[in-house]
């Protein structure tokens, strides 16, 4: 398949609101970067709001919401609480996610094919309400196929584990972790589903991914806030979009 398209950019500012929050002051303001990513030329922006609230909180959303405007693509997991929420606001998109108390970040996809039932209910009035709904899961087929069935538009492949191998220089590992992912985004493709990507990407580790034809778009955050201590958040996002755009160019 051909890459169809410009494939998006999605900037996570979460931690933007980590560094904020380590101090309890009012700055780094988390809508004046998402502000800079679009001027940068980032497609949306992605913000988790946790169960802890540990980064985000429900003001920034409220925030968001009103500031930006770029589609706001809300991560969250799936509790009534966060349903409501996203009810209230409702966001271009929403990204079902899991989420344990004690993990640093979300450590692997959501579980989608042994909640099935209890998912397809919990989606519905999202849809309803006009959000996009998207599924964060591993590069599994049965997770794949159970996305589908319960009525979700969109999945978001986890790039953790090919980015985690990279980084500890384990290649096998990874190319098998990439050839996995490369063959879920074309088997979700086919099944009709929009394909995302993201989690730990990095320079070194976004171009396969993006070369990917049937990923529509990838949503990148904590590499870009640690990089932009060095180069400013504008030129860091610049150089991820520059990275992108070459490795779809010549796919
Ligand atoms: N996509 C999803 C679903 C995520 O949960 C996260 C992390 O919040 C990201 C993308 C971005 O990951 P990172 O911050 O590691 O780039």
């Amino acid at each position: 398949m051909e890459p169809t398209g410009r494939l998006r950019l999605g900037v996570n500012i979460d931690h933007v609101a980590t560094v904020r929050n380590a101090r309890g002051s009012a700055y780094p303001d988390p809508v004046r970067a998402a502000k800079l990513a679009e001027e940068a030329g980032a497609n949306g922006i992605t913000a988790h709001l946790r169960e802890d609230r540990r980064h985000i909180t429900d003001a920034d959303i409220e925030n968001l919401m009103e500031a930006l405007t770029l589609p706001l693509n809300f991560e969250m997991a799936a509790t009534q609480e966060m349903q409501q929420i996203a009810l209230r606001h409702k966001p271009h998109a929403v990204c079902i996610v899991p989420e344990k108390r004690e993990e640093r970040t979300t450590e692997g996809g959501l579980e989608v094919a042994r909640e099935e039932n209890r998912l397809a209910h919990y989606i519905a009035p999202l849809r309803e309400a006009g959000c996009r709904v998207s599924i964060f899961i591993a590069a599994d087929q049965r997770q794949v196929e159970a996305a589908h069935r319960i009525g979700a538009e969109v999945i978001e492949l986890h790039t953790g584990a090919y980015c985690d191998f990279h980084a500890e220089g384990d290649f096998d590992k990874r190319d098998a972790e990439f050839h996995r992912l490369r063959e879920m985004a074309s088997f979700a493709h086919s099944l009709g589903l929009e394909v995302h990507a993201g989690h730990g990407l990095t320079y070194e580790t976004v171009q396969p991914i993006a070369a990917l034809p049937e990923v529509m778009e990838l949503n990148i955050g904590h590499f870009l806030i640690g990089e932009a201590i060095f180069s400013g958040l504008g030129p860091a996002i610049k150089e991820m979009r520059r990275l992108m755009d070459d490795a779809r160019q010549e796919a």
